[in-house]
């Protein structure tokens, strides 16, 4: 990612604040932009190099896992990236199953929260919940020249949850 200029929302926690962290550290400029203002400044702590914004991104509503390899939204995914292809543009996505952020976390202090995160855990044929720098390693590649022929694709990192 050395050289590349990233522009990552939602970054002040979860899964977008190991999205920016981890081209940062690989040398690239990272803008994070987040809602929270105070949380996106705390990145700037971070041995990396990260410019934070504070504003709201749009956002496309909310989908399910499964929607969200399948659904409109998939559609929207594979349109647009076969849509600007001709121009070099790439555009992809990840479907995450669920990932121990601190939102996910934090259902282990609600009534019922434990037994629904065991059972949530066992879903996933991995046996266990994903991690946020799990999620943010796709990202990266997908971003990344590694990836310079892909466009398009929805690709899942729920430890085989759509695979079952
Ligand atoms: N954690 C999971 O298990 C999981 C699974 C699948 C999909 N997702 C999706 O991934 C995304 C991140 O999840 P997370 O668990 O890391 O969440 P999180 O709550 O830890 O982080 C979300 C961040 O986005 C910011 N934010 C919210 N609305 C914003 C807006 N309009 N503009 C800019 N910033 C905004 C919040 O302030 C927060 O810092 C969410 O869209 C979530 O629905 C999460």
């Amino acid at each position: 990612m050395n050289e590349k200029s990233c522009l990552v929302t939602g970054a002040a926690s979860g899964i977008g604040k190991a999205t920016a962290l981890l081209p940062a550290r690989s040398g690239a400029r990272v803008t994070a932009a987040d809602i929270d203002g105070p949380g996106v400044g705390k990145l700037r702590t971070e041995p990396a190099s990260v410019s934070g914004v504070a504003g709201q991104a749009r956002q496309a509503g909310g989908t399910s896992h499964a929607e969200g390899c399948g659904g409109p939204w998939a559609g929207e995914v594979r349109g647009v990236g076969a849509d600007r292809a001709p121009r070099g543009i790439r555009v992809n996505a990840v479907a995450p199953g669920t990932i121990r952020t601190e939102r996910v976390l934090a259902l282990k202090d609600e009534p019922g929260g434990p037994a629904y995160l065991a059972e949530v855990s066992a879903a996933h044929p991995m046996g266990r919940l994903g991690e946020p720098e799990e999620v943010a390693r796709v990202i990266a590649f997908l971003a990344s020249d590694a990836a310079s022929f892909v466009t398009g694709a929805i690709v899942p990192v729920d430890g085989g949850y759509l695979a079952r």
